[in-house]
């Protein structure tokens, strides 16, 4: 069977030079006589290897010397709870948008731990928005403002010139499906999170990107494996980290560079997305979910106006061998995703499916 295009949100399509060199390291790795699965992640070996994956994410990325970069494990949910332990400290508060399932999963497990506030929500239009906020909505005495940059499964995104007014309140997101996808500036934030799945590498690594002045404020009675200092005084190998997939994410992070880094990657991701809005937007039979300005460049969903014939498209597609097309059960209908390495291949054969599935069902 030939390769097929994987629409899946995650864990997601990879590069295929990346996956090649993958495959051409496995057995023996530069020469060391061994994979890097098998290898001591004390090895010298290995520390080329991850001290590289984050010399490259911090080209890419522009992150300034004053932030740390950990590479730990227990996924960006985890990072839900680690939040608040860790920075949920001067007064016990912080603020939320709720913009999808994601955003709202961080505040509930933030309301664990202190006292959550929702400042806005698209709830009410089933997520298919980002709220419109202003400065004066945030408490000043909150600890920080969390935000979702990217709605997996609404399909929605704040864009980088559409982060809401905080003033000087520290702004922490969870970038878990547009991480590297387009330029932000990173000295906007004081944390900034992903899980590796969807842009990055294979699952099992969640990356933090966090401004070094937050370091150190967990209290005492934190579990050891909770706390970024811990993470952040050993570079990452406080235990055995996520080998392998650091290791890929660092493979992704050189064919990101050599691809011209994320500004190359933006204009291929704008015209790749647009490309799919602009069919959608033109035909009678498909109707996007997300409103127009607010729409996420990495996840497309879509529903057949007849919405009876969503599951025939999501099965005959298949077929196609263009996969993993149905929508999250939140929301149904189907969803694209589209992030950085599906190949703009992908999005014609996605179009010309559609197109002749609107010409036979019409
Ligand atoms: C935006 C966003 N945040 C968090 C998560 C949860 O990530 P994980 O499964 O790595 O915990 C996902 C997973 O799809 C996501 O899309």
């Amino acid at each position: 069977m030939d390769r097929i295009f994987n629409f899946s949100a995650g864990p997601s399509v990879l590069p295929v030079p990346v996956l090649q060199t993958a495959g051409k390291e496995m057995l023996n790795y530069h020469g060391y006589g061994l994979s890097v699965m098998e290898m001591s992640h004390r090895s010298k070996a290995y520390e080329e290897i991850i001290e590289g994956a984050e010399s490259s994410l911090r080209k890419l990325m522009h992150i300034p010397n004053n932030y740390k970069v950990l590479f730990l494990q227990g996924g960006a949910t985890l990072q839900f709870s680690m939040i608040p332990l860790n920075l949920m400290k001067k007064n016990q508060q912080a603020d939320f948008l709720i913009t999808g399932n994601w955003a709202n999963k961080a505040y509930l497990e933030a309301k664990k731990f202190g006292d959550a506030q929702i400042i806005a929500s698209s709830k009410d239009q089933n997520f298919s928005y980002i709220p419109k906020t202003q400065k004066s909505d945030f408490r000043e005495t909150a600890d920080y403002v969390h935000i979702c940059v990217n709605n997996t499964i609404y399909g929605t995104r704040f864009k980088p010139n559409g982060l809401p007014d905080i003033g000087n309140l520290d702004l922490i997101a969870d970038m878990s499906s547009n991480i590297l996808s387009e330029e932000y500036d990173v000295s906007k934030f004081a944390l900034i999170y992903a899980g590796a799945q969807k842009n990055m590498g294979p699952a099992g690594v969640t990356v933090v990107i966090i401004r070094d002045d937050l370091i150190g404020q967990a209290s005492i009675d934190t579990p050891t494996y909770l706390d970024y200092k811990i993470h952040a005084d050993a570079d990452s190998m406080y235990n055995t980290p996520a080998c392998y997939s650091i290791y890929v994410c660092g493979l992704v992070f050189k064919w990101l560079e050599n691809l011209g880094g994320i500004p190359a990657i933006e204009e291929i991701n704008k015209n790749k997305a647009q490309k799919l809005y602009d069919y959608i937007d033109n035909s009678d039979f498909y109707i996007g979910t997300a409103k127009t300005e607010d729409r996420s460049l990495m996840n497309v969903p879509f529903i057949c106006k007849n919405s009876d014939l969503n599951a025939a498209f999501i099965a005959e597609a298949e077929k196609k061998g263009l996969q993993n097309l149905k929508g999250h059960r939140s929301i149904g209908g189907m969803r694209a995703s589209i992030y950085n390495a599906m190949p703009v291949e992908g999005i014609d054969a996605l179009i010309l499916f559609m197109q002749d599935f609107a010409k036979r069902n019409h």
